[in-house]
């Protein structure tokens, strides 16, 4: 439960209310960690907030968290500058699996799928991807989904992956003057990606509603449920499946999220919260 005291190392201002902070420990080594998990960060004298890492692990430096300032705790966070210390408890939760083999062994289509700054817990695991596919093949789709241009984060990577053989697409909600790409919800992308279906799997991450709606459209393209995998956020304060303030349905989702397949017990859960 005791935070390790880290230092900011690094700042970059993603949009306007978005900033990646990198934090260092003060002393000892770098957590590992795996794509898709979560610390609880503190901002001394304000509190804690879970924040996913938006780093990867091939990646070696300073641990990267991208933050939406909402709250108290967000806010300090995005105002904390270079030397200011940050507290870290962690790494909690599962991830996006990115090692799982398909069942013959063989390669297959991945399809990233982030509304807003949902692309803050999957970058880790599209660095990782694409740097895999590069090495042993395996075809990666990114998706992504914003309110407006100002706030696609991550521009540079985005070009990155797609000149490192990606598939990247993108659209936004509402489109600006200088805006010549394409405008609708995330979900018109997955008809154009040239993904096989019986061969791919899914890592979705945004609003809820955004989840549920993608999630059931690479089903009705045949994507097996098993093979999607979505990341749910609920108050966090132990991150340790200790109080119970994560809870959803059968889950404790600091422990058993906030990566969780679709399948089952997930979907109807989704569903019942839209009703
Ligand atoms: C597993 C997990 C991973 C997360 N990863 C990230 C991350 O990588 N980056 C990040 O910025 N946040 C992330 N969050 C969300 C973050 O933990 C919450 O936004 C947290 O409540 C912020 O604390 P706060 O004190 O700043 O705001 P709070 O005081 O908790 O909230 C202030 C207000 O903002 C609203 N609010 C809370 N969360 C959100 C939200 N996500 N979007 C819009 N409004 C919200 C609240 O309802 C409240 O009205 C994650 C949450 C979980 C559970
Ligand atoms: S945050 Fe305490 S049980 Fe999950």
């Amino acid at each position: 439960m005791t935070p390790v005291v880290h230092r900011v190392v690094g700042r970059r201002r993603e949009t306007d209310d978005v900033v990646t902070i990198q934090l260092e420990p003060v002393s000892g080594t770098r957590l590992e960690f795996r794509p898709g998990q979560f610390n609880m960060l503190s901002a001394f004298g304000i509190g804690e907030a879970a924040i996913s890492l938006s780093g990867a692990p091939r990646d070696p430096g300073p641990l990267r968290h991208t933050v939406r300032d909402v709250g108290p705790v967000s806010h300090a966070l995005c105002q904390s500058d270079v030397g200011d210390l940050v507290g870290v408890r962690g790494p909690f939760g599962s991830d996006w699996r990115i090692g799982d083999r398909s069942e013959d062994g063989r390669d297959r289509d991945t399809v990233v799928v982030a509304g807003g700054i949902g692309l803050a817990p999957l970058r880790g695991a599209v660095q990782e991807l694409v740097a895999a596919s590069r090495e042993n093949g395996g075809r990666v789709f990114v998706l992504v989904g914003a309110r407006d241009p100002s706030q696609i984060i991550f521009n540079e990577d985005l070009q990155a992956w797609a000149d490192d053989g990606a598939y990247v697409d993108l659209t936004v909600d509402r489109a600006s003057a200088q805006w010549s790409g394409r405008v609708g919800l995330v979900t018109t992308l997955l008809g154009r990606a040239p993904f096989d279906p019986a061969r791919t799997r899914a890592l979705i991450c945004g609003p809820e509603i955004m989840m549920r709606f993608t999630a059931r459209a690479l089903v009705d393209m045949g994507v097996d449920q098993r093979a999607i995998l979505v990341s749910l956020e609920r108050n966090m304060e132990c991150g340790l499946g200790w109080c119970g303030h994560c809870q959803l349905g059968p889950f404790l989702l600091c422990r058993d999220g906030p990566v969780v397949a679709y399948a089952g017990v997930v979907s109807d859960l989704l569903a019942e919260r839209e009703r």
